[in-house]
């Protein structure tokens, strides 16, 4: 059922611009049709064009409370250059309290299993109450990021949160990502002048040189696949 409508969905929008097939999507599934920034290049490219164009389509963070300053400034210069509400989602208070009760401030250092609990309990949890309900979810996800993206589609159908999900930049190269964002004037991450790609939580962040991977900036320490639960299989 879920393939039927993601085929569906590729072929009525197959020969619509990134637009035009966001207004189409909006149209279509009225106010249940949400898209997830963290303010990275690909995600304030996707964020112009639902500003410029002034779509019904409800933008959402997930503030997992340890982000850079830089984030947090390239938030406040989007809202007011589109004057969209960008919507926050926290994580539940008392798991985090919990949390550091139990293991301290730090212990995503300690082992993939106590990273992927601060992931769980700061991202997907929140990500969860936020994807409740909506029928489509837009990300800034590229093919290009790393070998898990490469074998997504343009719609497919997330079993985890029981959604489909729109990847509109999944084609496009850094170079392209980076040409709209002058071309447009569209705010951008301080950091990424300062050798950052791939930008998450502060403690678990770090510039790349140029030869490096994009995605090996992200919790750098491990050797693991390196996602966080936002867009793993199950
Ligand atoms: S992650 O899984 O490694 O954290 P990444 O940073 O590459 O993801 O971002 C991929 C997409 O996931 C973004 O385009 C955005 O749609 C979504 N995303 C990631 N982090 C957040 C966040 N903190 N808030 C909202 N959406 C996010
Ligand atoms: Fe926690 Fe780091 Fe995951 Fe952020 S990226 S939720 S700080 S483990």
């Amino acid at each position: 059922m879920s393939i039927a409508i993601t085929n569906t969905l590729l072929e009525k929008t197959r020969s619509l611009s990134i637009e035009e097939t966001l207004a189409f999507l909006a149209n279509e599934f009225k106010d249940k049709v949400v898209f997830s920034t963290s303010f990275g290049q690909e995600d304030q490219v996707i964020t112009a064009i639902i500003g410029q164009n002034d779509l019904p389509i409800t933008i959402f963070t997930l503030d997992t409370g340890r982000l850079f300053q830089e984030t947090y400034d390239v938030f406040h210069k989007t809202l007011k250059k589109y004057k969209k509400e960008i919507k926050v989602y926290f994580p539940e208070a008392s798991k985090v309290e919990n949390l550091l009760n139990k293991k301290g401030p730090n212990s995503f250092y300690e082992s993939v299993e106590n990273r992927k609990e601060c992931c769980f309990i700061r991202k997907v949890a929140p990500l969860t109450k936020a994807l409740k309900g909506n029928e489509i979810w837009i990300t800034g996800l590229r093919a290009e990021q790393s070998e898990n993206r490469n074998d997504l589609d343009l719609f497919e159908y997330d079993e985890k949160f029981d959604i489909i999900k729109f990847n509109p930049l999944l084609k496009w190269n850094l170079e392209e990502v980076q040409k709209y964002i002058d071309d447009n004037n569209v705010p951008q991450n301080a950091l990424h002048k300062q050798g950052f790609v791939s930008i998450g939580c502060a403690p678990c962040t770090r510039a790349i040189t140029p030869d490096e991977d994009i995605r090996a900036g992200r919790w750098w320490w491990e050797s693991s696949h390196k996602e966080c639960g936002l867009h793993q299989k199950q």
